[in-house]
């Protein structure tokens, strides 16, 4: 079985490889990728996932070569949004919904080709967007031989190809998912014909959930936001905790036991905000939904400005040390999760900016706030760990940290609670007892 995807970005080249690893052959094309990177360590497995498929994936030059190869198109190309809205700076007060125009031209070019070569084909797209947008923007381009299934992945950036292979289920949304759905079954058919064989065909290891396209619109961006509202409500109880005699991981530990009522304990840690190139923009965009629909509250803003308040007020507690004990600050680890080379969307970066803002002359900033990542460029160049005693703010929680040597006189302030006393340092858990 033969598919095609337009764009080959973080998540369609990582998808096209998965697919290809069982056994579809995939035909992509992207004005900028002719193949392979280098490097492929950012994601878990890709490597493997590249030699298991065997060169099923062909790099095309021209989305001709795609229509002209392929019934069924999935589209991933970026649905970008402005800096500020990603969640590394101080929350604006204005609200911007997605930039959909390399969405409409992908999806122009390819109805295009299916009109030049009379081919009937199938469209699936699986690029984020808000509810309502592919009914404005997309469906008056499909033109006579397209048709189109909203289909977007449940995947976080450096567990792409895990996620992909291994879902919690497959959404697709709107009518004519039939090709969709003979690729998803060819992709799980080893897990289909397992679960089968042991439930007796009642069960699907995979399951499918249909719906239409602007549900599906919505579901996509209600799974990330919902993840940034767990957050924030773990980070809020992390802050009760540390101003009470509460121990936050006692209590979340407790909640994450509630598994018929409260759903799983995933993403109930506390620790700093929601971060990464999808939760926080999409939450941002949905305060944007929020006020173009009137809506009666925006729980969505409420999410960011915990995030924003939350992260301020650990800023707080640095700076209070680094007054009273007269130190400069670092910042530990600026990724967005831990073995993470990605600093988009870091709150570790939002506390740079809010711990930047305290600072009176630009020139103080140089001496007094940097910050130290292992895994990243850092963006402000440092590849060394101080020598000299900081205020460290842990702002991801990176496995090396707890072993790494810390400069007597140093204050750590660690909002994961896994940092463990030495001589000399003063470390401060977050929400523990
Ligand atoms: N990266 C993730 O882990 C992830 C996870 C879930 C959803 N998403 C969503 O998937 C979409 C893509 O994200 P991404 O991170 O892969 O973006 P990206 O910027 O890494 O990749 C997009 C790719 O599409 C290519 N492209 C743009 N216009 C094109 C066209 N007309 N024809 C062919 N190729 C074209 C670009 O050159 C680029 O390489 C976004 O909507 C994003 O929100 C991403």
């Amino acid at each position: 079985m033969r598919v095609g995807m337009i764009g080959l970005g973080k998540l369609g080249l990582p998808v096209a490889t998965a697919m290809a690893a069982r056994g579809l052959e995939v035909v992509g094309f992207d004005p900028h990728v002719s193949g392979y990177p280098d490097d492929l360590s950012y994601e878990d497995g890709f490597a493997e996932s590249v030699d298991t498929a065997e060169g099923r994936v062909r790099f095309c030059e021209t989305v001709g070569q795609v229509v002209d190869a392929a019934k069924v198109v999935f589209v991933a190309v970026q649905t970008p949004h402005e800096p500020r809205f990603e969640g590394v700076t101080p929350l604006p007060e204005e609200r911007a919904d997605f930039d959909y125009s390399y969405l409409r031209d992908a999806v122009a070019a390819v109805a295009h080709e299916a009109e030049l070569q009379r081919k009937h084909l199938t469209i699936s797209v699986i690029s984020t967007v808000l509810p309502g947008t592919t009914k404005r923007e997309v469906e008056p381009l499909l033109g006579e031989y397209v048709s189109l299934v909203y289909n977007p992945s449940f995947i976080a950036m450096g567990t792409t190809i895990r996620d992909f292979l291994d879902p919690e289920f497959v959404l697709l949304g709107g009518d004519g998912q039939g090709k969709v759905r003979a690729v998803y079954d060819f992709i799980y058919a080893d897990q289909q014909k397992v679960t089968r064989r042991y439930t007796g065909g009642h069960l699907h290891m995979v399951p499918f959930y249909d719906t239409t396209v602007p549900n599906a619109e919505l579901i996509k961006v209600a799974y990330n936001t919902f993840i940034g509202l767990k957050l924030a409500f773990a980070n809020t109880l992390m802050e009760v905790c540390h101003k009470t005699d509460c121990d936050v991981d006692e209590v979340t530990g407790a909640l994450k036991l509630a598994d018929r009522r409260l759903i799983s304990g995933a993403y109930l840690d506390g620790g700093m905000g929601d971060g990464g190139g999808c939760h926080p923009r999409d939450n941002i965009a949905l305060s944007w939904l929020a006020r173009e629909l009137d809506l009666s509250y925006d729980l969505f803003e409420a999410a960011m400005e915990q995030r924003q308040a939350g992260t301020d007020w650990l800023c707080d507690l640095v700076w209070a040390k680094a007054q009273e004990h007269d130190l400069p600050i670092c910042i530990l680890g600026t990724a967005y999760k831990p073995n993470s080379h990605i600093e988009t969307g870091s709150p570790a970066r939002l506390a740079k900016v809010l711990l930047y803002e305290r600072f009176d002359h630009i020139t103080e900033v140089a001496k007094r706030l940097r910050a130290y990542d292992p895994h990243t460029e850092d963006f402000q160049g440092s590849r060394t760990p101080p020598v000299e005693p900081h205020v460290f703010l842990v702002g991801c929680r990176h496995p090396e940290f707890p072993e790494m040597e810390l400069p007597e006189g140093s204050v750590v302030i660690d909002p994961w609670r896994y940092m463990p006393d030495r001589e000399g340092v003063e470390v401060i858990r977050i929400g523990a007892q």
